[in-house]
């Protein structure tokens, strides 16, 4: 199992592709069909993106940073970077790709939301050469250290915004999923034995990300902990239950297998086999300054 960041899968991969397939398909750029940029699109977005990902505002506890200073690394279009901002937050909002900042903006202009955000265009991976040290008190990233070529350099970046009372919460892919396993099944071919190169390929809307890794609970944990970063939870959740056809025509129709499970035995299964492993963590006791 190759999820050991810097000897991972994709170390060899570049920054440059990275970003080129983010720049070409911002992340949710296609959860509206309205004009893009305008408000009605954004709040369309918003609203999918919480509907078919429900654990997220309970993971991110928006209201909770209310004047409080947020780091959130790969803000893509802005999503969860909004709702921080409207619960009070002030959101330091880094991305690689200036596609997706660009729209991050344009949606903090259209909801009067300018004045809390701070946007910075940057490599996770070398943070510390745009964004000078002080201590947050979140650092949230969700759906995005697992896309670039070596989260390990990442997290290290992070330990410059972390003071003994953050609170770190990260969003990885889980590898023993739902998900994984279906990729597996439907899209393996030939290559089925070269996992990390079919679910990077399958992992998202858009096929052909370059970088997805995948993580096991304890290997997810192992990497934050070697970081200096002691986790208090990791949790997994979200199956995606929809048939991908109606949904791309904004129709919600449960695949049969889904249809027909009880609700609460689905629930079991995502957290059993949920496509998402959340983190919380605060920094161990002792991090050096
Ligand atoms: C799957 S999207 C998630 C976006 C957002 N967090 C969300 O949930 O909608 C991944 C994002 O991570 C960004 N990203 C990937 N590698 C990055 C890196 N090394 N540094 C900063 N951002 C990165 C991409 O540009 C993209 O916007």
């Amino acid at each position: 199992m190759t999820d050991f960041a810097d000897g991972g899968a994709f170390a060899a991969e570049t920054i440059e592709r990275v970003a080129a397939y983010w720049n070409a398909r911002p992340c949710n750029i296609r959860h509206s069909p309205k004009p893009v940029g305008t408000r009605e699109f954004f709040d369309e977005v918003e609203a999918r993106k919480y509907r078919v990902e429900p654990h997220i505002p309970a993971f991110a506890e928006f209201a909770r940073w209310n004047g409080k200073k947020v780091l959130e690394i790969g803000c893509g279009i802005g999503t969860d970077t909004i709702n921080f901002a409207r619960a009070g937050a002030h959101v330091t909002a880094v991305d690689l790709t200036e596609n997706s900042l660009q729209l991050a903006r344009q949606r903090a202009r259209v909801y009067g939301l300018e004045d809390r955000v701070r946007f910075v265009l940057a490599n996770a991976e070398e943070l510390n050469q745009v964004l000078p040290p002080e201590p947050f008190d979140l650092i949230y990233s969700f759906g995005v250290l697992h896309h670039t070529p070596h989260p390990d350099r990442a997290l290290e970046q992070l330990r410059a915004y972390m003071g003994p009372h953050t609170s770190i919460r990260v969003m990885v892919y889980h590898r023993w999923s739902w998900k994984v396993f279906w990729i597996w099944c439907t899209q393996g071919g030939p290559r089925r034995w070269d996992l990390d190169r079919i679910v990077a390929e399958h992992s998202e809307a858009q096929t052909g990300c370059p970088v997805t890794y995948t993580y096991s609970r304890s290997s997810a944990r192992g990497w934050m902990e070697r970081h200096g970063i002691r986790v208090e939870r990791v949790a997994a959740d979200h199956i995606f239950p929809y048939s991908i056809e109606e949904y791309k025509r904004f129709e919600y129709k449960k695949v049969w297998y889904f249809r027909w499970m009880p609700a609460p035995l689905f629930r079991l299964a995502e957290r059993a086999f949920g496509w998402h492993l959340c983190l919380s963590g605060k920094p161990a006791p002792g991090l050096p300054d």
